[in-house]
């Protein structure tokens, strides 16, 4: 996502370096850069003139020193893994400015935990972007245990500045808001494959016609990466074992190497390394009733604000901006019946356990009609 943070960046005026270990990285980020900025001139949203100074406005570089000479801000976005991000965060250490902030891009580890890798966890702040970033409104700002007050404020203007919408995520726990919710429900979408004999596209046409997702659950995974969604649940899974329950497919496609649209294969078959979308309507697929996707989902989401890290509103605001929802979740809860979503989630538990068992906030809900 780096490139994508990079050219929103530099399309609200900052002058924005790209540093990555190899130039054949940087060669692909500035490629996917122009064919977004192209897709933009097509539609009038830029002009040439403007294409020309965004791209003047980003600096390609290998070297990491020269990437962080008189920078405001670093945004790290490497892939999830503590002891990679430990690397790169004693090399930024000793080349970054004391000037500089902190931010990171991860998808679910907790804040404090990286911020602790750092010489300056008071200035450190999770900074969340949402695929592709050049078209999603969100992103979450998360501030870790010792971040200063003025960071945060700091960090909301910043993602202001960027014509972005900033929702605190106010507690620290993995996956944040909607990663809590989208990588969950992409194992659950698994468990229905299997659970209720159906098909991908079958489940892929209800998850956008009942729940009102621009994508189908699997084409969304693939879209986002099946690579990316593997190392989320193994950070968050380790961290918390009732989000989730890890499903097997998403370990077999990893291990194979079907990573999704970036592979060429994943759940579905794609033309290796192309923004691309999948046929996911077919008159001839049985309808599907997605009522347990549903019902897990809010769960999760129910979980969130029963647990402080936003409100409902901010959560219905983070699925619109982030994962581009048509309709609010708990107004799908509501088509449904609390009372239904609640008792499909009791059997679910009875079932397959305890991750299942209704979050309070759904159970007071019910209590209260
Ligand atoms: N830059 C510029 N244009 C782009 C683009 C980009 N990066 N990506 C796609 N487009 C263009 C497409 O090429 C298309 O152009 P066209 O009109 O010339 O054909 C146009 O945008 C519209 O795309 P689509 O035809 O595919 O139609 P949609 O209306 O569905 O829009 C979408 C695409 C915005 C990706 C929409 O499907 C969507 O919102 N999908 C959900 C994305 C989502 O949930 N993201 C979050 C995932 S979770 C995450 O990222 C967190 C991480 O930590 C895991």
């Amino acid at each position: 996502m780096g490139h994508g943070i990079a050219q929103i960046s530099a399309m609200a005026g900052y002058n924005t370096s790209i540093r990555d270990v190899e130039q054949k990285f940087l060669d692909s980020a500035i490629e996917k850069i122009k064919w977004s900025l192209e897709k933009l001139l097509k539609k009038q949203k830029i002009t040439d003139l403007e294409m020309k100074s965004i791209l003047e406005r980003i600096n390609l570089t290998t070297d990491l020193n020269k990437s962080l000479s008189d920078s405001d801000l670093v945004i790290e976005a490497v892939p999830e893994d503590l002891i990679l991000k430990k690397r790169v965060y004693q090399g930024i250490d000793e080349n970054a400015e004391d000037k500089t902030f902190y931010a990171s891009n991860t998808s679910t580890l907790p804040i404090t935990e990286i911020a602790s890798l750092t010489s300056r966890p008071d200035r450190f702040v999770g900074l969340h972007f949402f695929n592709p970033p050049q078209l999603m409104q969100l992103v979450e700002v998360i501030p870790g245990k010792e971040t200063s007050p003025k960071v945060i404020e700091s960090a909301v203007e910043f993602i202001g500045s960027l014509g972005k919408q900033p929702i605190l995520c106010r507690k620290d726990v993995p996956g944040f808001i909607v990663n809590r919710i989208f990588i969950p429900l992409v194992h659950e979408a698994a468990y229905c494959l299997e659970r209720d004999k159906t098909s991908l596209v079958a489940i892929d046409m209800a998850v956008k016609e009942k729940m009102k997702f621009p994508m189908g659950i699997f084409e969304l995974a693939d879209y986002t990466g099946l690579d990316v969604i593997h190392k989320a649940t193994v950070e968050m899974y380790s961290r918390d074992k009732s989000v989730m329950k890890p499903n097997p497919i998403i370990e077999r496609l990893y291990s194979e190497g079907k990573y999704g649209q970036k592979s060429g294969h994943g759940f579905y078959e794609y033309k290796k390394g192309q923004y691309e979308r999948v046929n996911v309507t077919d008159n001839h697929i049985e309808q599907y009733d997605p009522v347990k996707l549903v019902a897990f989902a809010a769960n999760n989401a129910s979980w969130l604000i029963s647990h402080g890290a936003c409100d409902k509103k901010e959560l219905e605001m983070a699925l619109r901006l982030g994962m581009g929802l048509k309709a609010e979740l708990f107004e799908t809860v509501k088509s449904y019946g609390v009372e239904s979503i609640v008792n499909t989630l009791r059997q679910l538990a009875q079932k397959n356990g305890s991750i299942y068992a209704p979050d309070q906030f759904l159970i007071n809900d019910l209590e209260s009609k």
